[in-house]
């Protein structure tokens, strides 16, 4: 495999939507044409795909707000999962916020998602509780 991490280039748009609709990522309320035209106005550079030749295989849209660092959409390809091309955007992305000054990563995963505990884990994440909130300010 000559796999490649890069960031997000405009030609990816409709492979990285359909990954994300294959991978169970999108959601009614957020529209992803939208969710990457705002990632492309702000740290752009934290928008990673991750890609075989020329085949979009993963993806990563990672943000350092000055306190933390936030994973989103992060995806591999049904057809590649145990690659570890997770792995790879996780650890690109932690690069980067590093060089960032970035001191913790976080992400969020929907309740239902179990599936993803022991992936996290095993990148040494460690789950802490909250309780999420949130308050849309922007109707797509
Ligand atoms: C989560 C996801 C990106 C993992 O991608 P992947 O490319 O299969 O992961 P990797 O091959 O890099 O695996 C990394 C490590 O996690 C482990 N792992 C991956 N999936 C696992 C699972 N379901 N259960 C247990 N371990 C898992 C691998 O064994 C590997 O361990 P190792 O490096 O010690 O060998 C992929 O399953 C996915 O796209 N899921 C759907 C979208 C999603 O839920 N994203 C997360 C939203 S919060």
């Amino acid at each position: 495999m000559t796999l490649q991490i890069r960031p997000f280039d405009l030609a990816d748009t409709e492979p990285v939507v359909s990954l994300w609709q294959e991978t169970g990522l999108t959601r009614p309320w957020n529209n992803p044409y939208q969710d990457i035209s705002r990632k492309l106005r702000v740290q752009p550079e934290l928008f990673l795909v991750a890609v075989d030749g020329t085949t979009l295989v993963g993806t990563v849209m990672a943000g350092y707000d000055g306190h933390r660092g936030w994973l989103y959409y992060l995806a591999s390809s049904p057809a590649r999962r145990g690659e570890g091309i997770g792995r790879r955007l996780v650890e690109r992305a932690e690069e980067l916020l590093i060089d960032m000054g970035c001191p913790k990563v976080q992400l969020m995963v929907r309740t239902e998602n179990v599936e993803v505990h022991d992936f996290y884990a095993s990148l040494g994440f460690e789950p802490f509780e909250t309780w999420n909130t949130g308050k849309r300010l922007i109707a797509d």
